[in-house]
């Protein structure tokens, strides 16, 4: 019989932060990143492929302050956000996220959203791959997946660029406005991830 060691995923995050990588900080956000959240967050461009309106000042604040308590993962649904941040310079950049989908199972959901002042460096990648490979190594994630629309193409890359495999089209699946919205998943076990650049 084969036997499977299922991973302990529960886990206060916020002693091992900030996460470094060679360009980048990842730390937990504060109420003082309103401004930094609120510049990205409200534009229609960035909550095109998140099937949300753009936020409101009010929204981003109370994001902020939300984010800034929520370190543990405790239960399916909880929620770690990441402020990225360059490591010489002061602002956030963005976010990356990762869901306890199901905890008893071990799945993670990652996500990513960046500044578009900030895209096209490869900082969408180099954080999400940080975030990847703490979510393998430390917190005991045993699959990790993405969810996205499939006219996002910026995040495909972003996937593909991570090692992760196309595992799902999903067909006009959700409402988006007034379109229907179609999905991919991606997904990766640890063995599927690239090496962080540098290894
Ligand atoms: C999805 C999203 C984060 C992708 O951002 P991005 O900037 O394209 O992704 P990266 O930061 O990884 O940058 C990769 C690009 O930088 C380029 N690049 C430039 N300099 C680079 C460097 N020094 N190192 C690595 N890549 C570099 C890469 O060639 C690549 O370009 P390409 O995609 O045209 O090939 C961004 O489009 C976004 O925030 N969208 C809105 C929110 C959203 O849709 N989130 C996902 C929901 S599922």
């Amino acid at each position: 019989m084969i036997q499977i060691r299922v991973p302990e995923v529960r886990m206060d995050v916020a002693p091992l932060l900030p996460m470094t990588t060679p360009r980048l900080s990842l730390r937990l956000f504060t109420p003082g990143d309103a401004d930094d959240l609120y510049a990205y967050q409200s534009l229609p461009s960035v909550a095109r492929y998140l099937y949300r309106p753009a936020h409101t000042r009010e929204r981003s604040e109370q994001v902020a302050a939300e984010r800034a308590a929520q370190s543990v993962w405790r239960v399916d649904g909880d929620k770690l956000a990441l402020a990225v941040c360059r490591r010489d310079a002061p602002g956030v950049l963005g976010e990356v996220t990762l869901t306890l989908a199901h905890a008893r199972a071990a799945q993670a959901e990652i996500g990513w959203t960046l500044d578009p002042r900030h895209q096209g460096q490869g900082y969408a990648s180099e954080a999400a791959l940080a975030l990847a490979r703490f979510a393998f190594d430390t917190l005991g994630v045993h699959r990790l997946y993405a969810r996205l629309d499939v006219e996002n193409t910026g995040s495909v890359r972003v996937c593909e660029r991570l090692g992760m495999r196309r595992e799902a089209h999903l067909v006009e699946n959700d409402l988006d406005g007034d379109r229907w919205g179609s999905e991919y998943i991606y997904a990766a076990l640890a063995a599927d991830m690239v090496a962080p650049s540098g290894s």
